[in-house]
């Protein structure tokens, strides 16, 4: 039974957070301030650094708590368990162009529409995209059409949690996950995994570095063979947060490529 899936009202979420260890509750709607950091050491993503402003310029933050990318200038791919269903939307603001929230630069621009992954269920097909009133000039970031790069080392980006239990970041945070095969993965997490759709990444030894509450949606990514940034993995949920064999799970977006490609079209991008 996976109802820990479901998107749910803030106090519902902070009792399922309790209960529930493997949560893909996306974190508080408002971003707490990071303290302040002059000189400190350890920013902890789980076991990240700080972003350099304009370093990955296609993350977006998200109202509801959770991360996104710019898939087009107006359209953000994220997780769709961080949206209510498909339709009309306005109510979710993204903030752009910025790795400080609170930046009087940041670009922010309301959502228009919303595209669920069809048929999502809260087992896979973990995606959707929001549809932006108006582009934002930032580069945009290449999504993997096939599994050739599925693999090595992925950057993961986000506002979200720094350590389980922890508060949404005022700074974006980075960090690097090594891939885990899908063997090893399912190992971890049985049935819960859909591997066809999904794949896994973190330190299974040690743990130390993951994504956690806050990240969803967020894309993890890598290198081409061009030097270009793409997008292999959405941020989707785990066992708690950088736990030792628990590996942070992600839409395998080679997998949706063609229906994420569909969709776009469809909300005109
Ligand atoms: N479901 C979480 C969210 O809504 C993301 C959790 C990721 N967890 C992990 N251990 N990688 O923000």
């Amino acid at each position: 039974m996976r109802s820990y899936r479901k998107p749910l009202s803030r106090s519902t979420a902070l009792a399922a957070v309790a209960l529930a260890a493997v949560s893909l509750q996306p974190g508080s709607a408002s971003a707490a301030p990071a303290p302040a950091s002059a000189g400190s050491v350890h920013h902890q993503v789980v076991g990240g650094t700080k972003a350099g402003q304009g370093e990955f310029p296609f993350m977006v933050r998200l109202s509801m708590g959770c991360g996104g990318a710019l898939y087009a200038k107006d359209i953000v791919l994220t997780a769709a368990h961080c949206v209510d269903g498909s339709g009309d939307n306005t109510s979710i603001t993204a903030t752009a162009g910025v790795v400080d929230l609170e930046d009087s630069a940041a670009v922010k621009v309301n959502s228009t529409k919303v595209l669920q992954a069809p048929g999502y269920d809260g087992k896979g097909k973990d995606w959707a995209l929001i549809k932006l009133a108006e582009p934002v000039d930032q580069p945009t970031l290449k999504i993997a059409e096939n599994d050739k790069l599925n693999s090595g080392d992925f950057t993961i980006a986000g506002w979200g949690a720094e350590k389980e239990g922890g508060s949404q970041q005022r700074y974006l945070l980075k960090a690097t996950v090594p891939f885990v095969d899908d063997a090893a993965c399912e190992k971890a997490y049985g049935d819960q995994l859909t591997p066809g759709d999904e794949i896994c990444a973190g330190k299974l030894d040690t743990g130390g570095t993951d994504t956690c509450q806050g990240d969803s949606g967020g894309p993890m990514f890598r290198k081409d063979d061009a030097g270009q940034w793409l997008q292999v993995g959405i941020v989707s949920w785990g066992e708690g947060c950088a736990r030792p064999g628990k590996p942070g799970v992600y839409s395998e977006v080679s997998t949706f490529a063609a229906d994420i490609e569909k969709a776009a079209g469809e909300l005109g991008g």
